[in-house]
């Protein structure tokens, strides 16, 4: 039997990407989404991959989601945490709750979903795990002190899980994505966006499949001896 996948936000943007890409490369696919139904039945529809939704800031509902995916494919031994949102706007201007938000879905969703899968993917002493955190999470930008906070807080999350997962088969690595392509981007005032884009040496946005690829090089079963990691996908935007 193949292998099963969640990706967390796995319906749109990045995640469509892996989604996609994992199936292709014979993953059996769980993709969860939050809120938006009528583009996760299309997705589905389009791919053939089934969809799941649930809140992932919410601790019991990752519970209930994963063993839902458990129950119709099998245990979870790939998870990829990539569902996120961004509340920009000047620390002098932020509300708590656009702090919170981004803090609980960014960055708890980890925690919940990482918890839900643990023990199974200790008692099969194999597991993949890859969090999507982001260039804003190591370089810090203006407008982002949730999303930044929260990302980075992935890049930390990872190390600490890949220590105790090493013994047990269990890798856990982060990619860290520049700017891509997709709505979330998108959403950035035209005239900062250009800015951005300036700095990149590409010298253009990265593609979702451009991180996908690097999602599927991570959670290969030859992969074991990669963890801990970050993989940094930004056409040379931050280099460290
Ligand atoms: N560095 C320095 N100054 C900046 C700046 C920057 N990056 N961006 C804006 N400013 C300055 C502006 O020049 C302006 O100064 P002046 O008034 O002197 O001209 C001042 O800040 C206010 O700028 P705005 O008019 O844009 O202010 P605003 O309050 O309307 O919006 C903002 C502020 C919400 C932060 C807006 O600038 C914004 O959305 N920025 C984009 C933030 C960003 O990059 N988000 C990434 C989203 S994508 C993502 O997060 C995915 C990923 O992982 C990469």
């Amino acid at each position: 039997m193949s292998r099963v996948a969640i990706v967390t936000g796995g319906t749109r943007g990045i995640g469509e990407a892996i989604s996609i890409m994992l199936k292709e490369k014979g993953y059996q696919v769980a993709a969860n989404y939050g809120g938006n139904d009528e583009r996760a039945q299309e997705f589905s529809k389009r791919t053939g991959i089934p969809v799941y939704k649930w809140d992932v800031s919410d601790y019991k509902a990752c519970e209930e989601g994963v063993a839902k995916v458990k129950e119709d494919l099998g245990p979870v031994e790939i998870l990829v945490n990539n569902a996120g949102i961004t509340r920009d706007g000047t620390l002098h201007r932020m509300d708590q709750e656009s702090w919170q938000k981004v803090i609980d879905t960014d960055l708890g969703s980890c925690f919940n979903m990482c918890r839900a899968v643990i023990e199974d993917m200790r008692a099969a002493k194999f597991g993949r795990v890859v969090n999507i955190g982001s260039i804003n999470g190591q370089a810090g930008q203006y407008g982002q002190v949730n999303y930044a906070a929260a990302k980075s807080g992935i890049h930390g999350f990872t190390k600490a899980m890949a220590q105790e997962g090493a013994a047990q088969g269990i890798t856990v690595n982060a990619i860290a994505p520049g700017y891509i392509d997709t709505d979330m981007v998108a959403a950035v005032p035209p005239q900062v966006l250009e800015k951005i884009v300036a700095k990149i040496p590409v010298g253009r946005l990265g593609k979702a499949s451009e991180i996908a690829r690097g999602v599927c090089f991570l959670v290969a079963d030859d992969g074991g001896f990669i963890t801990g990691s970050t993989l940094s996908i930004n056409g040379g935007q931050h280099m460290y």
